[in-house]
């Protein structure tokens, strides 16, 4: 919306990545700041959203089609030209890798571009006139309200736009605010925002969660939750909206993802999916693998290849050519990692490769734990971190059954070769995840593909093309043939 001179407090933003002062003790970088705003200020955003969207009234649900259309392209076009700078941020504020950095940015375009471009066909397809027993029916998608929406770090630019772009597009009017790590690197958008949209549309707040999104839920004039990220955080708004049942969910949610790794798999594909799948960005992605069933035959091969790989992985800063893990820029990761493993150890596991948890301030380097079982807290929780648990089974059922007993049901990967036996496989599966990988790790790409979850992994689908019904109603206009 409009971007009014803040006058109020500033919340500082330091770097993830510490410097080290001239005593070699270590120091964070302040890398700008951002508007602290409270109570008073997010409630203007809100009203702001609410007049933009005035009951269906508004400047913006009321704008054709088209000219909505228009507006995004004219932010894409202001928004590339800040790739470097946001590029840059999301390396400083997150320690995601220079290549991953830019591949966040990229995406992020490719996500706008692509789901313009599915929003004219499904508007297209839309104005195609139905008819049924003499009733002439225009079908169409019209908007909900207002949205509320809130991005994870891991993605801050990414998954707070998959949510943003299709709630704006259909004609919803939106609040936003960013995730808790990774919040300057929207700065350098605001200008492209402003000049894009009518004021009201995209509000912009900085803040604590508990004192700018919580009033704002309280109000009950949010029509939409729009939040990838903890599901605590998602009841926690849900509940303090006096009209909950009321209120439409688009929530992308923690995982569990399993890989499957069965006795005639090939070990070169499985070791370097299950690094890449478990590991990237530190293991911090909602799609990582988060414990590997490996069949009895082939554990200990798998074992041995796994841990070298892992152990063969490079560790540097962000901008790095090479580096492949990363500080971890939440300050309690580390220690929560290292108790894990610790966890693990008591109850009879082991570190398998050399460098395997070692931890000093935001360095963690991954633990590959063997044998893992079920009195273990990393059997179960969700590490979102560089820790890998492997367990070994014997029949099929057994990691079946785990995966059925799960809380969550997002993905799962399927490492072999028979097919004849792999079809039976998937067909459970599916009814037990959303998604089934063959010989590959689980990702949330590409994006034009469903992004969802069974039971607490996921409310409404996420996707170029699904996110345009989540954030939309089916109406229709109806005509009688006389
Ligand atoms: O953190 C959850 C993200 O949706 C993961 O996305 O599979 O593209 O890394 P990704």
């Amino acid at each position: 919306g409009e971007i009014k001179e803040w006058e109020g407090p500033m919340a500082e933003v330091h770097s993830t990545i510490q410097s080290l002062d001239e005593e070699g003790k270590t120091r964070p970088t302040l890398l700008g700041s951002v508007p602290d705003m409270g109570e008073k200020a997010a409630l203007e955003a809100l009203s702001a959203a609410e007049k933009a969207f005035d009951r269906g009234q508004g400047v913006w649900p009321t704008l054709p089609v088209r000219e909505r259309i228009k507006c995004l392209e004219t932010f894409v076009e202001k928004m590339k030209a800040q790739r470097e700078i946001v590029s840059t941020l999301l390396m400083w504020e997150i320690c995601k890798t220079r290549a991953d950095s830019y591949k966040e940015f990229d995406r992020t375009i490719t996500y706008i571009t692509d789901t313009i471009d599915a929003y004219k066909k499904l508007d297209r397809k839309s104005a195609r006139f139905e008819k049924e027993s003499g009733i002439h029916a225009h079908i169409r998608r019209s908007p909900i309200g207002v949205v509320l929406c809130l991005g994870p770090y891991n993605y801050p630019l990414n998954e707070t736009f998959c949510l943003l772009i299709p709630a704006i597009l259909i004609g919803n009017t939106t609040i936003f605010k960013p995730a808790k790590l990774g919040i300057l690197l929207i700065t350098p958008l605001l200008e492209a925002f402003k000049e894009s949209f009518p004021p009201g549309v995209v509000n912009i707040i900085f803040g604590r969660g508990r004192s700018i999104a919580s009033p704002i839920m309280s109000t009950g004039k949010i029509d939409v939750l729009a939040l990838i990220g903890h599901s605590s955080s998602a009841v926690a708004l849900q509940d303090q909206h006096p009209n909950k049942n009321k209120l439409r969910l688009a929530l992308g949610l923690e995982a569990k993802n399993p890989a499957i790794i069965l006795p005639d798999a090939d070990l070169d594909i499985a070791v370097e999916e299950c690094i890449s799948g478990s590991l990237s960005y530190n293991g911090q992605r909602c799609t990582a693998l988060k414990i590997l069933y490996v069949h009895e035959d082939i554990v200990e091969e798998f074992n041995k290849r796994f841990a070298r790989a892992v152990d063969r992985l490079t560790y540097g800063m962000p901008w790095e050519k090479d580096a492949f893990l990363t500080p971890l820029p939440e300050p309690s990761k580390p220690a929560y990692i290292r108790g894990l493993v610790d966890d693990a150890l008591q109850h009879g596991a082991k570190i398998l490769n050399e460098k395997g948890g070692k931890v000093s301030k935001n360095y963690c380097y991954p633990a590959v734990l063997y044998p893992v079982n079920k009195e273990m807290a990393v059997y179960h929780e969700e590490q979102f971190g560089p820790v890998v648990p492997i367990v070994s089974f014997k029949n099929i059922s057994e990691p079946l059954d785990d995966i059925a007993e799960s809380n969550y049901g997002q993905q799962v990967s399927i490492f072999g070769k028979d097919t004849v036996s792999i079809g039976p496989l998937v067909d459970i599966l599916a009814n037990l995840v959303c998604r089934i990988n063959l010989n590959s790790a689980c990702q949330r790409g590409p994006d034009v593909y469903p992004f969802t979850g069974r039971k607490n992994s996921a409310v409404a689908t996420l996707s170029v093309f699904d996110a345009l019904r989540t954030f939309s109603i089916r109406t229709f206009v109806a005509a009688k043939d006389n």
